[in-house]
C-alpha cells in the first residue's frame, strides 16, 4: 500500500513495484546522469572515478557500464508508464548517458510526446576542445493515453501560450553535497500547465525533494523515492520545515 505525502527511503523499483496502473496522475523526474562514466581509447570505460570531476553522490559511483544504464532506463520508464498518464524525464545530455537517451527516443517512441528543452541561460564550459558547451537539458515528456497526437489530453494551457523551450535559471544549491537540483519553477512550470490541484505527482528519484516542497506549496499530492540516506534525511529537514513555515 503507498501512502500519499510520503518518501520512501528505498529503490525506485521498489516502490513502483508496489504501485497499482494508473495509480499517479503526473510523473516529474531527473535520474542520475551517469555523470562519470569516461571514455577511454574509444571505448565506455566504468568502474573508475575520476574524483575531481565526479558527481558528489554519496551513495553510488554514477558510472554504470552503458549497457546496464539502458537497461537502467528501460526498467524504470516501463514501469513510470505504467502507473502514470504522463511523465516528465528530465536529463542532460553528458558523455555517460548519451547514448542511452537515444536509445530511449527510439525504443520509447510510441509514447514519446514531446521534447521541451530547458535553456537554463549559461553553458557549462566544457572540458576539451571540440566539444560543445552544454547550457541546456532535455525534458523528454512521455504519454500513455494520446501519444500519437501532439495534443496534450491532460493539460491547463491555452493555445499558443506554451513554447517548447523553457527559460529557467539553474536551481539554488540547496545541498552542498547535490549538484543536481531541480529550480523550483521548472516544478512549478510543470504543475501549473499539466495537472491540477490535488492529484498525485510522483518523483522516483527525489534527490533534495523538490519536487516534493513544490507540490506543497502548490497544492499537489505527492510520492516520492530516493535511495541515499543523507538525501531522504535532508528531504525530511525541508518538509519538516516548510510544514512549520505553513502553520505560521
Ligand atoms: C539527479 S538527482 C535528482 C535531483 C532532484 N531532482 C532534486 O531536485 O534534488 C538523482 C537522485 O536519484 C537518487 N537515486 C539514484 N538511483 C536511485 C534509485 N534506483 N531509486 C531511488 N533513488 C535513486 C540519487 O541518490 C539522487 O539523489
Amino acid at each position: 500500500m503507498i501512502e500519499l505525502d510520503k518518501v520512501y527511503f528505498e529503490n525506485c523499483l521498489e516502490t513502483l513495484s508496489r504501485m497499482d496502473n494508473d495509480s499517479v496522475d503526473c510523473v516529474i523526474t531527473s535520474p542520475p546522469y551517469n555523470m562519470n562514466l569516461r571514455i577511454r581509447n574509444g571505448k565506455y570505460c566504468s568502474r573508475q572515478i575520476v574524483k575531481e570531476l565526479s558527481t558528489k553522490y554519496s551513495t553510488f559511483d554514477d558510472n554504470l557500464p552503458i549497457e546496464e544504464y539502458n537497461e537502467f532506463h528501460s526498467n524504470v520508464l516501463s514501469e513510470l508508464l505504467r502507473v502514470s498518464k504522463v511523465v516528465f524525464y528530465n536529463i542532460q545530455i553528458v558523455t555517460g548517458s548519451k547514448r542511452s537517451i537515444f536509445k530511449m527516443i527510439g525504443d520509447f517512441n510510441e509514447q514519446l510526446k514531446d521534447i521541451i528543452v530547458w535553456d537554463k541561460g549559461v553553458a557549462q564550459p566544457a572540458m576539451q576542445k571540440q566539444v560543445l558547451n552544454r547550457r541546456t537539458e532535455l525534458i523528454l515528456v512521455f504519454e500513455t493515453d494520446y501519444p500519437i497526437s501532439r495534443q496534450y489530453k491532460y493539460a491547463n494551457f491555452e493555445r499558443g501560450t506554451l513554447n517548447d523551450i523553457w527559460e529557467i535559471k539553474r536551481g539554488k544549491k540547496v545541498s552542498k553535497n547535490h549538484g543536481a537540483t531541480f529550480p523550483e519553477e521548472l516544478i512549478s512550470k510543470i504543475l501549473e500547465n499539466f495537472t491540477k490541484e490535488g492529484e498525485i505527482v510522483y518523483d522516483p528519484f527525489m534527490g533534495t525533494g523538490t519536487t516534493a516542497i513544490v507540490c506543497k506549496k502548490m497544492n499537489r499530492r505527492f510520492i516520492g523515492s530516493e535511495l541515499g540516506k543523507e538525501y531522504y534525511d535532508f528531504i525530511l529537514e525541508r518538509l519538516s520545515e516548510l510544514n512549520n513555515e505553513i502553520q505560521f
